[in-house]
């Protein structure tokens, strides 16, 4: 019953991004200076938490628009309802819903879907992770110096020690391919399915990383915070790999060690 109601609010919010894209929407603009939302993150916000309200409606939800619909629940739904607003306004087709489910403070399942690619990642704790409902799992690469790697850099630039910059030029210096798709949901499913071998963002949310990081971990990687302890969805540092080179990637990461 959860995971039919987490796929139907998935496909919902995803009609909704179909709906309008490259079309006619109204943007405005959050805090920072290219922080956007448009029409079509609140109407497919607004199909999601109606799906899961309809079926469940005294579970609380957080979703990135609205923010908390507190009730006193077991249950915790953790919506993103398009992660890669600025690829949707665009009209780039890597953009997602992204749904966890949280059951006394531990994520028990998530869907991430993009419909413009029809790939719809899904996981359940201690059953495994699927893409369109195959089986996935993380690469087997071993070495950070040949892996293929993605992150992601904030709205408004962090000035630090290892900061989002500094990271990037030590794995760009060393001619290790690093992407930036611009949908964190989307960058960690593909670590899942092995299409890359290890994530790491400076500036995350809980309705960034929440499907996605339980997806990681059901697909065989690990995640972690940059220090290489126990991740949690309310911080905002994130590393995620297929955990052969996770060691290596958080002492990088976390240090002014070249690789
Ligand atoms: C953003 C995307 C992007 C990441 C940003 C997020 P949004 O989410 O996931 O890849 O780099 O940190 O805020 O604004 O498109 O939902
Ligand atoms: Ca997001
Ligand atoms: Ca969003």
């Amino acid at each position: 019953m959860l995971k039919n109601v987490l796929l139907e609010a998935a496909k919902a919010g995803a009609s909704e991004i179909l709906r309008f894209f490259n079309k006619e929407f109204t943007i405005s603009n959050k805090e920072g200076v290219n922080n956007l939302v448009t029409e079509a993150d609140h109407a497919a916000e607004k199909a999601i938490i109606s799906t899961i309200h309809s079926h469940f409606p005294d579970h609380f939800i957080l979703s990135e628009e609205t923010g908390e619909i507190i009730q006193d629940s077991a249950y915790k739904w953790i919506i993103d309802p398009i992660d890669g607003t600025i690829n949707f306004a665009h009209g780039i087709p890597l953009n997602c819903v992204s749904i966890g489910l949280e059951h006394h403070g531990e994520l028990v399942m998530g869907v991430v879907y993009n419909p413009h690619l029809n790939e719809l990642f899904f996981a359940e704790k201690g059953k495994g992770a699927t893409l369109n409902d195959q089986p996935i799992k993380v690469s087997d690469q071993s070495q950070a110096i040949k892996a293929c790697l993605v992150t992601g850099f904030p709205y408004t630039y962090i000035n630090m020690a290892n900061g989002p910059l500094e990271v990037f030029e030590k794995f760009i210096r060393k001619g290790v391919p690093v992407r930036r798709l611009g949908s964190a949901a989307i960058d960690l499913c593909w670590v899942a399915c092995g299409r890359f071998d290890g994530f790491y963002e400076h500036k995350l949310e809980a309705w960034d990383s929440a499907a996605g990081s339980l997806i990681v971990q059901e697909a065989g990687g690990r995640v972690t915070d940059f220090e290489g302890n126990k991740h949690s969805i309310y911080q905002h540092r994130i590393i995620a790999t297929n955990g052969k080179i996770h060691d290596e990637l958080v002492e990088i990461v976390n240090t002014r060690k070249e690789l």
